[in-house]
């Protein structure tokens, strides 16, 4: 094989990897400052969570109020770089709070574990058999991993599915895992790696696969939100509250009726959800996966919210998505930044943060549709970089 520079780099410090990169990209000493700033020096911890570190990447860390979120006040940290997804958030939760703000329900945090066998000679007794030795499988695996087991997290039951594949039948059996306050992935895949080989005993065949899923639909979490006529915000447009209702209604069965439409709109609910999920060091990736995955679940895409109108005529918001976030376990637990946003939150369990992910994922999503029926975005955009601007220019 050919050798090159870069051969283990994760053995090397972040100052060396820094020298190689510069040398390769021939970086200035200008470039080389920007990924040596005062506020990354430190970079302790980081170079622990990850592979062949050089430096930080920095995003900006904002702070939305006027969450009130099942009669509780939320100061809710975003770390994203777009500010009219901070100003549209805080907007969406100040015109509800004259209702109540969000009410928000967090399924207990359950992942779901697949193992997978392929080349099974005789699927249905190879299911009889996994069904029959259910409860002493589930008891031997959680025995197996005691420091899981005393963290609350540990398996509770599985079904099986069989699976047509191209390349034959496969059997995938579902365990259900029970994970605390964590998001789960490792203990499920830890239950899974455990369950495996005694159900390839069992049941015979190859083993695939012993991972979680993402389609995370045992771990559901909805908000409701109500926008009164008389808060839908004042705007320059001057436009009425009805006719701003109706709009937003429009767009809202629009993207029930069009995926190209709904595809859209559920990115504007996860700019708050990924916010969130990088502010509180969660895996932004997963609540990605799973969100779209969910909305597809019944074979098309759809929007994660609805909208209608009750008989005042007020606009009432509902949403409905998996949230994988956890407060502890993994990066959570070393990274300061995850312990700050926990503080600022006033968050201690893994279902709190979830309502509070789907609140913001709602008020977002709200603010989002409201700006589009007003006429657009870039009006809005427009109008924060005019305010920065002027902030900017008073600020000795
Ligand atoms: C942009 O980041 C998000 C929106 O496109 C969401 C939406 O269209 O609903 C504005």
């Amino acid at each position: 094989m050919r050798q090159n520079n870069y051969h283990k780099l994760y053995l090397k410090s972040p100052k060396e990897i820094l020298q190689i990169v510069a040398s390769h990209s021939k970086l200035s000493q200008e470039d080389n400052d920007v990924y040596q700033s005062p506020l990354i020096q430190d970079l302790g911890y980081l170079t622990e969570l990850s592979e062949n570190v050089f430096s930080a990447h920095l995003l900006p860390l904002s702070i939305v109020p006027n969450f009130l979120v099942n009669g509780k006040e939320r100061l809710i940290p975003y770390a994203i770089e777009e500010p009219g997804v901070v100003a549209g958030a805080a907007l969406g939760a100040k015109l509800c709070r004259a209702s109540g703000g969000f009410s928000a329900w967090a399924d207990e945090p359950l992942m779901v574990g697949q193992i997978v066998l392929a080349g099974i000679t005789n699927p249905k007794t190879a299911r009889r058999k996994f069904s029959l030795h259910r409860k002493r499988l589930l008891q031997w695996a959680i025995k197996q991993n005691p420091d899981l087991r005393a963290k609350g997290r540990y398996p509770i039951d599985y079904t099986t599915r069989l699976v047509r594949t191209k390349r034959g039948k496969m059997l995938s059996v579902d365990v259900v895992v029970k994970v605390g306050n964590a998001t789960g992935c490792r203990a499920v895949e830890a239950y899974c790696e455990t369950m495996a080989s005694e159900l390839a005993r069992l049941g015979g065949g190859r083993i695939v696969l012993k991972l979680h899923t993402n389609l995370a639909d045992k771990r559901i979490t909805r908000a409701k939100a109500v926008w009164r006529q008389d808060c839908l915000g004042e705007n320059r447009q001057r436009m009425p509250a009805e006719e701003l209702t109706s709009l937003i209604l429009d767009l809202a069965a629009l993207a029930q009726a069009d995926p190209y439409r709904a595809s859209t709109h559920n990115k504007g609910i996860m700019n708050g959800v990924d916010a969130l999920a990088i502010a509180t060091c969660n895996d932004w990736r997963i609540q990605e996966s799973a969100a779209h995955a969910y909305a597809a679940r019944n074979g098309r895409y759809t929007p994660l919210s609805e909208f209608v109108v009750n008989k005042k005529g007020d606009l009432v918001g509902t949403i409905e998505l998996p949230i994988v976030m956890g407060v502890e376990g993994g990066i959570i637990d070393v990274h300061p930044y995850a312990q700050l946003s926990k503080k600022i939150m006033n968050i201690t369990t893994a279902r709190e943060l979830a309502q509070v992910a789907a609140s913001v994922g709602l008020a977002q999503n709200f603010a989002a549709l409201r700006q589009l029926a007003l006429g657009g975005m870039r009006e809005a955009d427009a109008r924060l970089r005019e305010q920065k601007s002027r902030m900017v220019n008073r600020t000795p």
